[in-house]
C-alpha cells in the first residue's frame, strides 16, 4: 500500500527548520502525495511562498482574510479536503494557540476547524522546548490526540545542544506513511472484544448497572477493525455508535455476555474491556415489585456473576493472548499485577479511575500495560491513541510466535 492519491496539508511555521521542510513537500510529491501548504507570517521570513508553490505545484496559502482566497477555496475547506493535517516545523506559538483553541490567523484556524488527524514535528530552541508551558502544551495536545514526532536530540542551529531539532524530512514521510496507510497487522486474525456495563435486572423495570461509558471498548474494536481483524465486539448497553466494520452483538447481563462471547470463540485474541457487574440479583421478579404502605424495604439478595476474563482465559478455546483491564482507584499497578495472575490472563491493562483521574466517561485515559515481561506507564493520551498502540503490541505479540 502506498501514499499515492493521499492529501496532507502542510502548515510551515517559523523556524529555521522550515527549509527542511521544502525537502518534506519534495518526499512526499515524489510519493504521489498532494501537499497543500499554509505558510505562516513567520515561516514566510524563513521561506518563500514562491518557494514552496514551486514545490507544492500549487498556490500557498498565507492569508485568513484574502477575499480571493476565500472565494476559490475557504479555509474550513482548506482544512478539511486533506487526508491530514502536518504542522512542520510546529513552533512552541502554534502549539500554544491550537492547545488554547486560538483561531487567530490562517494556520490555527485551519487547525481548529478540521476533523482529520494533526501531525506535529516541532522545532525550537531546547530550553522553549523545555519549559513548562511548552511541556504542559505538548501534555494536553496529546490528550486531545494530536500526534507528534520529534524533536530530535543534536546540535542545533542556534549553537545549543538538546532536544529541539526537527525530525529529518523522511522520519515525518515515515509517519504519515504510517498514520495514512493502514497497516493490515491483523489481516486474518479474529478478535473479540467486551465493553460497556452490564444490566442486572430485579424485575422488568428495575436493574443494577455501572457508569462504565464504553468508549475505550469501543475504541479498541475499531483499531483493531482498521488493523485487518475479524472483530466481533459484545457490548452491553451504551449510548455509542457502532465501530465500522466490527460485528456487534449486544446484551444486557454479564451471563448473555459470558454465553455470547464463549459463542465467537475461537478467536486469536481477546479484549475484556467490559465493566461487568460482580454480582446480580440472586432472583428476577416476574413483574413489577410493588411498594404497599406499611411494607418493610425488600431485601436484595446477590449472586456472583460469572467472571468472563477468568473463565475464558482458563477455557480450552482460551485466545493466544487474553487481555484484561483493571480499573483501579489505589495501588494501581500492584493490583494490577495481582489481577493477571489471578485470572489468568497474558496482560493487564491497568488504569486509575479515582473521581480526580476523569477516566470514567471521559475521552482520556492513563494506562500501564502489565505483562509478565514487567510493567510499561504510558503517558496520558486519548482513548483512540491508548487503542492503537494496544493493537499495535497485539500484532507484534501475534506476530512471535509463527515467525
Ligand atoms: O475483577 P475486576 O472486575 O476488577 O476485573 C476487571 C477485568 O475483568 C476486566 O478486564 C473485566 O472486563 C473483566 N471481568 C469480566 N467478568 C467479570 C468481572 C470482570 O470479564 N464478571
Amino acid at each position: 500500500m502506498s501514499l499515492r492519491g493521499k492529501s496532507v496539508l502542510l502548515i510551515i511555521g517559523g523556524g529555521i527548520a522550515a527549509y527542511k521542510s521544502l525537502e518534506l513537500v519534495r518526499r512526499l510529491r515524489e510519493r504521489g502525495v498532494r501537499v497543500r501548504a499554509i505558510l505562516t507570517r513567520a515561516g514566510a521570513e524563513f521561506v518563500t511562498a514562491l518557494s514552496v508553490s514551486s514545490l507544492t505545484g500549487e498556490k500557498t496559502w498565507q492569508d485568513l482574510f484574502s477575499l480571493t482566497d476565500e472565494a476559490e477555496m475557504g479555509h474550513i475547506q482548506l482544512s478539511r479536503a486533506a487526508d491530514l493535517l502536518v504542522v512542520a516545523p510546529a513552533t512552541a506559538d502554534l502549539m500554544a494557540k491550537l492547545a488554547q483553541g486560538h483561531a487567530s490567523d490562517l494556520a490555527s484556524t485551519a487547525l481548529l476547524a478540521t476533523d482529520k488527524p494533526i501531525l506535529l514535528a516541532p522545532a525550537m530552541n531546547v530550553r522553549m522546548w523545555n519549559h513548562a508551558a511548552t511541556q504542559r502544551n505538548l501534555a494536553r495536545l496529546t490528550a486531545d490526540g494530536v500526534i507528534s514526532i520529534g524533536p530530535n536530540e543534536g546540535e542545533m542551529a542556534c549553537g545549543e545542544f538538546g532536544p529541539g531539532r526537527m525530525a529529518e524530512p523522511e522520519e515525518i514521510v515515515e509517519a504519515i506513511e504510517t498514520l495514512l496507510v493502514r497497516k493490515a497487522t491483523l489481516a486474518g486474525r479474529k478478535a473479540l472484544v467486551t465493553a460497556g456495563p452490564t444490566r442486572e435486572p430485579l424485575d422488568p423495570v428495575r436493574y443494577l448497572a455501572n457508569r462504565s461509558s464504553g468508549k475505550q471498548g469501543y475504541a479498541i474494536a475499531a483499531a483493531l477493525a482498521e488493523a485487518g481483524a475479524d472483530t466481533t465486539l459484545v457490548s452491553g448497553p451504551v449510548d455509542l455508535a457502532p465501530p465500522p466494520n466490527v460485528t456487534l452483538l449486544k446484551v444486557e447481563t454479564g451471563c448473555e455476555m459470558l454465553d455470547v462471547c464463549e459463542s465467537v470463540l475461537p478467536a486469536d485474541v481477546a479484549v475484556f474491556a467490559a465493566a461487568v457487574a460482580d454480582w446480580r440479583p440472586e432472583s428476577r421478579a416476574d413483574g413489577k415489585l410493588k411498594k404497599r404502605d406499611g411494607d418493610a424495604a425488600p431485601l436484595i439478595r446477590l449472586a456472583r456473576n460469572p467472571d468472563i476474563l477468568a473463565t475464558i482465559s482458563r477455557s480450552k478455546n482460551r485466545p493466544a493472548l487474553v487481555i484484561g483491564f483493571a480499573a483501579e482507584t489505589e495501588n494501581v499497578v500492584a493490583n494490577g499485577e495481582e489481577k493477571r495472575r489471578r485470572k489468568g490472563c497474558d496482560w493487564i491493562v491497568a488504569n486509575d479511575v479515582s473521581a480526580e483521574s476523569g477516566v470514567m466517561g471521559g475521552d482520556s485515559n492513563r494506562v500501564h500495560l502489565i505483562s509478565a515481561a514487567g510493567v510499561e506507564d504510558w503517558p496520558l493520551m486519548d482513548k483512540r491513541e491508548v487503542s492503537r498502540r494496544l493493537v499495535e503490541r497485539i500484532g507484534a505479540a501475534l506476530k512471535r510466535p509463527a515467525e
